[in-house]
């Protein structure tokens, strides 16, 4: 099946087959490799991608379910130049040890902030309570996202 959708900015066509995931239509069909494949049945979050405005687990949702929308990966958070300012709070913060689960706190995060920018620890906590992360503690990934609030607060989140 033809399936038209925005990635990142980008109009793009994609064929898959309708059993085909959104993770792996992106990742295979336009190698965003950004977008992990953890557990695959939604319960890590590491493949979280932002679907209209909305963190989804691309693992769970079908490439044909996106015909027509706008969806968001880690890639198109930076635009390809530099850093978001939640990217440069997670590094600042050493907010990751391997980065595997990373992209998927970085959209969830992402879409968390640009509808709350005012979002608090505990919210935050709540919010990325659905994204399992192995190797590194959370108290840092919740440090870099309270500290890049201030980007979302004045609109500098550099991102669509
Ligand atoms: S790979 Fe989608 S939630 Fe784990
Ligand atoms: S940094 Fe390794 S799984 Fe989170």
């Amino acid at each position: 099946m033809k399936i038209r959708v925005e990635v990142n900015g980008d109009a793009v066509e994609i064929e898959a087959e309708p059993r085909t995931t959104l993770a792996d239509a992106l990742r295979h069909a336009l190698g965003l490799t950004g977008t992990h494949l953890g557990c695959e049945h939604g319960v890590c979050g590491a493949c979280t991608v932002i679907v209209d405005g909305r963190a989804v687990r691309s693992c769970l949702m079908l490439a044909v379910q996106a015909d027509g929308a706008r969806v968001v990966t880690v890639e198109g958070l930076s635009n390809d130049d530099a850093l978001s300012p939640l990217q440069a709070s997670f590094r600042k913060h050493h907010a990751l040890q391997c980065g595997f689960c990373t992209p998927g706190m970085i959209t969830t995060a992402h879409a968390l902030l640009t509808d709350e920018p005012d979002a608090d620890a505990d919210r935050i906590r709540d919010v990325l309570s659905g994204n399992l992360c192995r190797c590194t503690g959370y108290i840092k990934i919740v440090e870099a996202v309270l500290d890049a609030r201030a980007a979302y607060r004045d609109g500098d989140s550099d991102s669509d």
